[in-house]
């Protein structure tokens, strides 16, 4: 059945459009845009009001663990996509550190064949740039592009080898891939279980300095440099990445990068209970490098904003803080987060949805969405106004593992449409 969207404040920011209208989807895609108020009698749609809410292209996540294969305790293909639609998301990419990791023609089929069957939204398999992800002999990164990885990743571990991430580049760039590096020198950050400074100090707990991250971003910009091979930067935390990554672009480097909900929004100050919830990696930083984010993602320094949706099972975040696993679950704060960027007047509403939207399908190489006739109907409402308290109980993921329990947040995804079907409504 078509479905007409009613009354909504549609923002599409490829088309420069923030406008109130309705738009008709028909067949899984856009089929009109503009004043429909002939089709509002109509038996034969389905019509939905969103009058007084945005609707936007839907948000795509380009960094998320979904955990299957292997790890189905923590979370599933089916839990984790029904967590991101909830979460306002349409596409996410999911990376290769499940077991088996992902880096063969195999693991990315079964997890596009779990997904079709019974994803509540696209999912994107990213492949591992090395075998087993253990940093060593490249994958067969035509053969798996084929399957369907339009990118690679060793995540969660860094490419310790400058010669093999040199490698990386060249060999992805002969197939127009995209490399994307979890950038930390492994010898630096070794032991380390949160932010190196201040805090670390008085609780004890072993740091992480920024400089594992800084050193291993300087060094893939230099190696794009030399290789012309297309880089994007995962969770950038630290104010000397995003000194790195704008002076990069200002040399006309071909690098993008992301950050996540956690660094615009946290500091190392949370951990101060040894939360193992805000455990996480890169670990939260101090409030400079916050602002730094902050300031990279209005000037465009930073052009993605992506989850990092690290699901864990209670027992396991239950422990010491050295012991617990990095990762905090994130589809389904993300937006709201975001959101608050525009509440502080950091950054427009149409920056923050093209950071979600437009920036992440450009940086890997997507088909950039849009909500013009004729485009793919992925589609999300957001409830700008709606305020809500939110609870780990109420989460789709099986990780309940946030950072965010009991904070009281503004503006929040309530319908999301995925290729002209509801996936989710509050
Ligand atoms: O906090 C994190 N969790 N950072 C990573 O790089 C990996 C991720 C995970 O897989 O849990």
């Amino acid at each position: 059945m078509s479905i007409l969207l009613k009354g909504g404040r549609v923002i599409d920011p490829v088309s420069n459009i923030d406008k109130v209208m309705d738009i008709l989807v028909e067949g899984g895609v856009i089929a009109e845009a503009g004043d429909l108020s002939k089709y509002y009698k109509s038996k034969d749609i389905e019509i939905y009001d969103a009058s007084g809410k945005a609707v936007t292209p839907g948000l795509i996540d380009i960094h998320a663990h979904l955990r299957e294969p292997g790890f189905e305790y923590k979370e599933d293909i089916a839990s984790g996509t029904r967590a991101a639609a909830a979460g306002g998301f349409t596409t996410v990419f999911c990376m290769p550190n499940t077991n088996p990791v992902n880096d063969n023609r195999a693991v990315t089929e079964y997890i596009l064949k779990q997904a079709a069957e019974s994803g509540a939204c696209r999912v994107i398999p990213i492949g591992a740039i090395t075998k087993g992800s253990l940093g060593a002999l490249l994958t067969e990164m035509g053969d798996m592009s084929e399957a369907g990885c339009p990118a690679f990743s060793d995540d969660g571990k860094p490419v310790a080898s400058s010669e093999v991430m040199r490698r990386a580049l060249e060999y992805a760039k002969t197939f127009g891939l995209t490399i994307i590096s979890h950038c930390e020198d492994p010898a630096l950050s070794a032991g380390g279980v949160m932010n190196e400074g201040a805090v670390s100090t008085r609780l004890g707990l072993k740091g992480i300095p920024s400089a594992a991250e800084d050193v291993m971003v300087a060094r893939d910009i230099e190696l794009a440099k030399l290789t012309g091979g297309r880089l994007h930067l995962a969770h950038v935390s630290t104010a000397g990445s995003v000194g790195h990554v704008r002076r990069a672009k200002a040399a006309g480097v071909s690098v993008t990068a992301e950050t996540c909900p956690h660094y615009f929004t946290l500091t190392d100050e949370a951990v101060s209970a040894y939360n193992t919830n805000f455990k996480v990696n890169p670990p939260l930083r101090t409030a400079a490098d916050m602002e730094a984010v902050i300031s990279g993602l209005a000037d465009g320094t930073l052009d993605v904003i992506a989850t990092d949706h690290a699901p864990h099972a209670a027992s396991e975040k239950a422990v010491e803080f050295d012991l617990a696993p990095f990762g905090i679950s994130g589809f389904e704060t993300a937006l709201a987060l975001s959101l608050r960027l525009v509440e502080t007047g950091r950054l427009s509403l149409k920056e923050v949805i093209e950071k979600l939207t437009v920036n992440p399908a450009k940086a890997l190489g997507m088909a950039v969405p849009s909500l013009a006739p004729g485009a793919r109907a992925d589609v999300t409402v957001i409830d700008l106004g709606l305020v809500r308290t939110f609870d780990p109980a109420d989460m789709l993921s099986k990780g309940k593992n946030t950072a965010y329990a009991g904070m009281t947040l503004t503006g929040w995804p309530v319908a999301v449409m995925c290729g002209g079907a509801w996936t989710f409504k509050a």
